[in-house]
C-alpha cells in the first residue's frame, strides 16, 4: 500500500497490506474510490434525502465493488458499503430494533426473460427438483419504488411504525405514519396478539405533482422523484406537515407474528386485505418460470398507467413451508427475487448541443449525448426545447447530466450535476444565423423561441411551406397534399413553390403511384391555381402570424404586393389587427432576399390576381407610371415607392415614353436627362405628395 496516500478510506485496507501485490494496489485503489463514492451517495440518499446520482449509477458502483470483493476477498474492508443494507438512522428520530430483521432481496440483473428463468432454476435446484417434477408455484407482485415500512400491531392497535434503517435498527416514524389514512390504526377482532405488517410507503404520482407545484409556489426546491418526496415526508419531525402531504401504503408481507396467518404468501396477502390493509390488486399466483416472465412483461406494459412508480416485479415462492425449506443466503431469502426493469434514469455527458430547424423555422437545441442505456434503449440525443430551458437547467456543453426515459416518453435531461464540472465546460449560444440555410435568426420573446427568417428558402421549412402554399385557403391546389409534396421533394422535383409550376407530365409519371390521369389532374389544378387573389397569395407565403384574415386586411390596405413588400412597420401597424409583432414578422419576411426571389419566380410563372379595388381611387396616381431618381428631401426612394404603390401607381426603374412622371431629387442624373429628352413630366417630392393627396 502506498503510504504517501493520505486518503482515509484507504486505511480500511491497511490491515491487508502484507498480502498486497502490485496488482492489488491498483485494485485496492479502485475499491477505495468506489467505497468512497458509495458512502457519500448513501449518505446523500438516506440521511439527506437528496441523492446526487440516479440509482443506476449507485447500483453500477455497488455491483463493481461486490464483484471486486468476491474476486479479492483479502482486500475487502469490514467497513465496506456492501456490508450495509441501508443507511444511518437519523439521530433526531428514535431508533427501533426490529423484532425480525428486515431483509433485502436478491435482484436479477438480466432485464429479459432470462432473469425469471435463472431464479426458477435456483429455486428448483435448492428444492432438489428435477426437470420432470412439477412447476413451482409463485406469488408475483409489483416492486414498489418507495420505502419499506414495518407496522407493529399489539392486541389490534398500531403501536409502532419503523423504517428499515440498516435492516436491524430502523427509525420510529409512528407519528408520521399515523397520518397515512389508508393504514389502519385499529384492526378487527381475531387478529394475532402480535402482528407486524410489512409493506411500502409511497407517494402517488398525482400527489407528487401536486406537492412539487406547492414547493415551487413556496419558492422551495421540488423533489427529484416520488420516492424521495415520500422519504422527506416520513422523516418530517412535524407530523402536521406529513399530514398535508399525501402518502400511501401497500402491504406485501409480515414481520413478527404471534400465530400463523396463512400457509401461503398469497393467503397472507388475502388475509391482510380482509383486515383492512391496502394490497395492490396486480398480484397473481402462477406456476413456472414462463409465467414469471409473462408477468414481468405484462407489468412493464401497464407500468405507466399505474398510479404510483414501480421499478420491477417481485417473485415469491408461494408455499410458506417451501420458503422455510429454502431459507436464506447471507441476508437474502432464497425464496424471493426482484426482477427489475432497466433504469429510467442514468448519468451521461452532453458532448455537444446542435440546433435543429423545424418546419415552422423554430430552432430547437438538441443535446448530443455520450450514448447511455436508459429506459431499455440506448439514448444519444435529447431535446432541449429552447434557450430558456437550457438556462433553467443551468446546462453547459460538457456537463454531466441525468437523462430520464420513462416508458415510451421521449428522453429528457432532468438535472445537471455542476459538481462534476472540470472547468472545460462551455456555454451554449443560440446561433445568429440558421444552421440549415444561413438566414438570420430572431428571438420571438413572446413564444420564448428563436426562429429562422429563411422562410421559403430554408430547406427545413420548405416542406411545411409547400404544404401550406397548396392548402385550401391558400392557392387551393387540388390533389397536392402532404404525401405528394413529400414524393416531389424526395425525387428532387421541387424546392420552392415556383417549381410546382415547372412540373410536367413526364416528371410526374416518374413518381410512384402516378398515372396519366392523376398527373393530368394535378397539372390542371396547378394551372387553375395561377389565377388567384392578392389575399390568398399573401396568405400562401406563410409569413409567421399572418393568418387568412390578416392576409385579407393587408391585401385591401396595400392593394398591391410591392407596396406591402416595401411597407415600414409604422405603416403596417395601421392595418386592422396588425401590431408590433406581426409588423416585425412581415418586415423580416420581405427583407430576406430568398423570400423575394421565391416571390419573383412565382410571378414569373404567371401567378396573377385582379387589381384590388379601393373605395376611392386616386385618379391622379392610380394606373400612372412613376420613375424615382436622385435624393428626395424627406424620404427614401423605397418609402416614396411604397406610398405610390399603395395608391395603385406603377413604379418603373427606367424612363420611357410610357412614363407619366419622373420624381427627381437632388443629384438626379441620366434619368432626369432622359425625361427631358422624351418630354416626360418632371416633378419634385412636394408635387408628388400633392398628387398622392388626390
Ligand atoms: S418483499 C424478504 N415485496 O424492495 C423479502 N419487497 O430489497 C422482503 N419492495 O426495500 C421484501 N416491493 O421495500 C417485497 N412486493 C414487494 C416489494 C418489496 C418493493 C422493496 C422493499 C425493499 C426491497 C427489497
Amino acid at each position: 500500500m502506498n503510504k504517501q496516500m493520505t486518503d482515509t478510506t484507504l486505511d480500511l485496507f491497511s490491515d491487508n497490506s502484507d498480502q498486497a501485490t502490485e496488482n492489488d494496489e491498483s485494485v485496492a485503489a479502485r475499491m477505495s474510490a468506489l467505497a468512497k463514492d458509495l458512502e457519500r451517495w448513501n449518505y446523500e440518499y438516506y440521511v439527506l434525502d437528496a441523492p446526487s446520482v440516479p440509482d443506476s449509477e449507485y447500483d453500477k458502483a455497488f455491483q463493481e465493488l461486490s464483484r471486486l470483493e468476491k474476486q479479492y476477498p483479502h482486500l475487502k474492508s469490514k467497513a465496506s458499503p456492501t456490508e450495509r443494507v441501508g443507511g444511518e438512522a437519523r439521530s433526531d428520530l428514535r431508533k427501533v430494533r426490529h423484532a425480525v430483521p428486515m431483509l433485502s432481496i436478491h435482484t436479477e440483473t438480466d432485464f429479459e426473460a432470462e432473469g425469471a428463468r435463472a431464479f426458477d432454476e435456483r429455486v428448483r435446484k435448492a428444492l432438489g427438483l428435477s426437470d420432470t417434477d412439477e412447476a413451482v408455484e409463485y406469488d408475483v407482485e409489483l416492486k414498489f419504488d418507495g420505502l419499506a415500512m414495518n407496522l407493529r400491531y399489539e392486541n389490534g392497535l398500531l403501536v409502532s411504525a419503523a423504517t428499515r434503517g440498516d435492516g436491524l435498527v430502523g427509525e420510529d416514524v409512528t407519528a408520521n405514519v399515523k397520518t397515512i389514512r389508508t393504514i389502519p390504526l385499529r384492526l378487527p377482532e381475531g387478529v394475532p396478539e402480535v402482528l407486524e405488517v410489512r409493506g411500502e410507503v409511497i407517494m402517488h404520482k398525482t400527489d407528487f405533482e401536486r406537492l412539487n407545484d406547492e414547493q415551487r409556489l413556496d419558492g422551495l426546491k421540488p423533489f427529484v422523484n416520488p420516492r424521495n418526496a415520500a422519504a422527506g415526508c416520513l422523516r418530517q419531525l412535524d407530523p402536521k406537515v406529513t399530514a398535508k402531504r399525501k402518502l400511501s401504503f401497500y402491504a406485501y408481507g409480515l414481520g413478527e407474528v404471534s400465530e400463523a396467518v396463512a400457509s401461503t404468501h398469497s393467503g397472507i396477502l388475502d388475509q391482510l386485505q380482509k383486515w383492512g390493509f391496502p394490497v395492490a390488486k396486480e398480484h397473481q399466483v402462477v406456476k413456472g418460470w414462463q409465467a414469471l416472465a409473462q408477468f414481468h412483461d405484462w407489468v412493464k406494459s401497464i407500468r405507466q398507467t399505474l398510479p404510483f412508480e414501480i421499478d420491477g416485479v417481485v417473485y415469491k415462492v408461494n408455499s410458506l413451508s417451501l420458503q422455510n425449506q429454502l431459507g436464506f443466503i447471507s441476508r437474502e431469502p432464497r425464496w424471493a427475487c426482484a426482477h427489475k426493469y432497466p433504469p429510467e434514469e442514468a448519468l451521461t455527458i452532453v458532448e455537444d448541443i446542435d440546433v435543429q430547424v423545424g418546419r415552422t423555422g423554430k430552432l430547437t437545441p438538441v443535446a448530443r449525448l455520450k450514448p447511455v442505456f436508459v429506459g431499455g434503449v440506448t439514448v444519444s440525443n435529447a431535446t432541449l426545447h429552447n434557450e430558456d430551458f437550457i438556462a433553467e437547467l443551468g446546462l453547459k456543453i460538457g456537463d454531466t447530466v441525468v437523462v430520464r426515459r420513462a416508458g415510451d416518453v421521449i428522453p429528457e435531461i432532468v438535472r445537471v450535476l455542476p459538481e462534476r464540472r472540470q472547468g472545460e465546460e462551455k456555454d451554449f449560444v443560440m446561433p445568429s444565423h440558421c444552421p440549415v440555410c444561413g438566414s438570420e435568426t430572431f428571438r420571438d420573446e413572446e413564444e420564448k423561441d428563436t426562429r429562422c427568417t429563411g422562410g421559403l428558402f430554408c430547406p427545413a421549412q420548405r416542406r411545411e411551406s409547400l404544404v401550406h402554399f397548396a392548402s385550401r385557403l391558400a392557392l387551393n391546389i387540388d390533389g397536392l397534399g402532404e404525401k405528394v409534396i413529400d414524393q416531389l421533394l424526395e425525387a428532387n422535383l421541387i424546392e420552392t413553390p415556383a417549381d410546382l409550376y415547372r412540373l410536367n407530365e413526364e416528371k410526374l409519371l416518374s413518381l410512384e403511384r402516378f398515372g396519366k390521369k392523376s398527373a393530368s389532374n394535378l397539372l390542371t389544378a396547378l394551372q387553375n391555381s395561377k389565377e388567384t387573389t392578392l389575399a390568398r397569395f399573401i396568405y400562401a407565403l406563410g409569413i409567421r402570424h399572418v393568418g387568412e384574415s390578416t392576409a385579407r386586411d393587408l391585401a385591401s390596405h396595400f392593394r398591391n404586393l410591392e407596396a406591402l413588400m416595401l411597407a415600414k412597420p409604422e405603416e403596417l401597424t395601421q392595418v386592422n389587427d396588425v401590431g408590433e409583432v406581426i409588423a416585425q414578422s412581415i418586415v423580416h419576411f420581405f427583407e430576406e432576399p430568398h423570400n423575394r426571389e421565391v416571390i419573383k419566380n412565382l410571378l414569373d410563372e404567371g401567378i396573377h390576381w385582379p387589381q384590388v379595388q379601393s373605395a376611392a381611387v386616386n385618379e391622379k396616381v392610380s394606373g400612372k407610371t412613376f420613375v424615382l431618381t436622385g435624393t428626395l428631401p424627406s424620404m427614401g426612394r423605397e418609402e416614396a415607392k411604397a406610398l405610390l404603390l399603395a395608391q395603385g401607381a406603377k413604379v418603373a426603374s427606367s424612363v420611357s415614353k410610357k412614363t407619366d412622371y419622373v420624381v427627381a431629387g437632388a443629384e438626379a442624373g441620366s434619368k432626369l436627362e432622359k425625361a427631358r429628352s422624351l418630354s416626360v413630366a418632371v416633378i419634385d417630392e412636394a408635387k408628388m405628395l400633392e398628387l398622392l393627396k388626390g
